[in-house]
C-alpha cells in the first residue's frame, strides 16, 4: 500500500515536472549565452496566451513601408497577407499597386506591371550586389523572418533601434560606420532610421523613436511568425486536454484497481 502511494507521487511529480519544462523550457534555454542584454519590453504577443495588438502592427506597416522599406525588403509575405493584421480586400489592392513587379505578356516580352495582392512584397533592390553597392557595401538583410532569426528578436530588434548614442571617444567610428551600444562589435553599417517625428501617425499617435521602435518590432514580430495566435490557442487547448485526461485517467486508474487494493490477502 505503501509502495503504491510512493509510486503514485512519483508519477504525478514526474508529469508536474515535464508540465513545467514544456512551459518554461524554452524561456531557459534563451537565457544562457547572451553577451549583450537587451531591456526586456512588455510585448502583447509573448506568454503563452499572448495576441498581436492590431493597432500597434498596422502602425508598424507604416513605419516599414516609410522607412524601412528604402533598403530592406520583406519577401516572404505578400500583400494578400495584411488581411490577417485587420486591412480590408481594397486597401490591400490599392497597398500593392503603388508596386510595380516584371512580367513576361504575350509576345514574351519582359513588361512592368502594378504588383497584385497576390504578389510578394517588393524588395527595394534587385539583387544582393546592387543592396551592397548602395549601402557602402554593408547588406541590409531581407526582415521578413528577422525576429525569429535573432535570439530575444523582438527585445533585441527594438534594441537595435533605439541604441543610436554618441560613440565613446576612444573608439573609432570608420566613414559609413555607426555606433549603436546594441550591435555586437557596436558598429554598423546602417545609419539611424527612426526620429522622432519621422512618419506621421495615420491613427493620430505620437511618433516617439520608442513608439515606432515598438510597433515596427510588433509589425515584424507577426510577419516572422504569422501562425503564432493559432499556434498559442491550440497549445493551450491541448494543455487543457491532457489536463482533463490526465484527471479521468487516475480516477479511471483508482476505479479499476480498487477491487484488487482492497482484496484480503
Ligand atoms: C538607409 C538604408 C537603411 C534603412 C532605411 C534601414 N536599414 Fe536596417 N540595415 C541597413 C544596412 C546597410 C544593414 C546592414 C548593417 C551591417 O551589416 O553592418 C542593416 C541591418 C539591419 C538589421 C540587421 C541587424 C543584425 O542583427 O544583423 C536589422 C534588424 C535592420 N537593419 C532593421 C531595420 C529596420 C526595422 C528599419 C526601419 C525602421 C531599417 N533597418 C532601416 C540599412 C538600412
Amino acid at each position: 500500500m505503501v509502495l503504491m502511494l510512493i509510486k503514485t507521487a512519483k508519477a504525478s511529480l514526474i508529469y508536474v515536472l515535464t508540465i513545467v519544462c514544456i512551459l518554461f523550457g524554452a524561456h531557459l534555454s534563451f537565457a544562457a549565452g547572451d553577451k549583450i542584454t537587451y531591456p526586456q519590453k512588455e510585448w502583447s504577443f509573448s506568454g503563452i496566451t499572448g495576441t498581436f495588438d492590431r493597432a500597434s502592427q498596422q502602425r508598424g506597416l507604416q513605419v516599414y513601408k516609410e522607412v524601412c522599406s528604402g533598403c530592406h525588403g520583406l519577401r516572404l509575405l505578400a500583400y494578400r497577407n495584411l488581411k490577417a493584421i485587420g486591412y480590408k480586400d481594397n486597401e490591400v489592392k490599392a497597398f500593392a499597386a503603388e508596386n510595380s513587379v516584371n512580367a513576361i505578356d504575350d509576345e514574351g516580352e519582359i513588361i512592368e506591371r502594378s504588383a497584385r495582392p497576390s504578389d510578394k512584397f517588393v524588395s527595394p533592390y534587385p539583387n544582393i550586389q546592387s543592396a551592397r553597392a548602395a549601402n557602402g557595401g554593408a547588406y541590409p538583410p531581407d526582415l521578413s523572418l528577422i525576429v525569429k532569426a535573432r535570439s530575444d528578436g523582438a527585445n533585441y530588434l527594438h534594441a537595435l533601434l533605439t541604441g543610436y548614442v554618441e560613440a565613446p571617444s576612444e573608439k573609432k567610428v570608420p566613414d559609413g560606420m555607426y555606433y549603436n551600444k546594441y550591435y555586437s562589435g557596436n558598429l554598423i553599417g546602417m545609419p539611424q532610421p527612426l526620429y522622432e517625428d519621422g512618419v506621421t501617425y495615420a491613427d493620430g499617435t505620437k511618433a516617439t523613436q520608442e513608439q515606432m521602435a515598438k510597433d515596427v518590432t510588433a509589425f515584424l514580430a507577426w510577419a516572422s511568425e504569422p501562425e503564432l495566435e493559432e499556434r498559442k490557442k491550440t497549445g493551450i487547448a491541448v494543455i487543457l486536454f491532457l489536463l482533463v485526461l490526465t484527471t479521468l485517467s487516475y480516477f479511471a486508474m483508482k476505479k479499476i484497481w480498487a477491487p484488487i487494493k482492497n482484496r484480503e490477502i
